[in-house]
């Protein structure tokens, strides 16, 4: 069962398809990281043509080692690098083959990120979109930061999550919409098992639905 979760930054996303493939014992890929890894390599690199070329490069000979410094790639700048990379089509070009791979494992995967049921999976067995008013899903990623200990700047964060949202509903290679047969799921009113529960629900009713019961 391959099982799609998208949304926009903050949304509960990860969290959500963490939970998910806990539940039903299926390997977890969370595409935002790849995105993050190669953004964060090139963050002192100005924007213009040696920032694409450099990036691209990166995206092409990805590895492992690249996905280590989790603290780094996980921060709110981590971030905001991720989508610079993002609108890069051959950056995302060049990630497309690893996630499609990961997404066709046996027994199935699931796949966290903005484009995994438009672009990635379009044939994933189940697809959710995750959504979330904006403020509380900045006052979300404030507290996974104080968690660790960083002092949070709530005004910046906002505005950060923000400027990712605006660049991402810009981002011409993109695909960040929610897919006709996706399932909507509004996170706002609820808490982290709350949203599990429902898209327990959402996922065990749709498996259902297909084998016709
Ligand atoms: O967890 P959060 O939603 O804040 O971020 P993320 O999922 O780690 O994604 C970081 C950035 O990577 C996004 O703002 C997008 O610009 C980009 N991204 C993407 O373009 N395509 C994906 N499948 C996942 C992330």
């Amino acid at each position: 069962m391959i099982i799609a979760v998208d949304g926009p930054a903050a949304s509960g996303k990860g969290t959500l398809a963490e939970g998910l493939a806990r539940h039903y014992g299926l390997p977890h890929l969370d595409t935002g990281l790849l995105y993050r890894a190669v953004g964060w390599a090139v963050r002192e690199v100005p924007e213009g043509p040696d920032f694409e070329a450099r990036a691209i490069a990166v995206a092409q000979g990805l590895d492992a080692a690249h996905l280590r410094n989790l603290d780094e790639l996980t921060s709110a700048e981590g971030g905001v690098f991720a989508s610079r990379v993002a609108v890069i089509g051959a950056v995302r070009q060049a990630m497309r083959q690893y996630q499609r791979e990961f997404a066709a494992r046996p027994g199935g995967a699931v796949l966290d990120g903005r484009d995994i049921g438009t672009v990635i999976c379009p044939q994933a067995d189940v697809k959710l979109f995750i959504t979330c008013d904006s403020k509380v899903r900045m006052e979300r990623r404030a507290r996974q930061l104080e968690n660790r200990g960083l002092t949070v700047d709530r005004y910046a964060l906002y505005h950060q999550i923000e400027e990712r949202d605006a660049r991402d509903r810009a981002n011409p290679h993109g695909g960040f919409y929610k897919a006709d047969d996706a399932h909507l799921l509004d996170t706002t009113l609820l808490d982290i098992e709350a949203s599990l529960r429902a898209a327990i629900a959402i996922v065990d009713g749709t498996m259902a639905h297909k084998a016709g019961l």
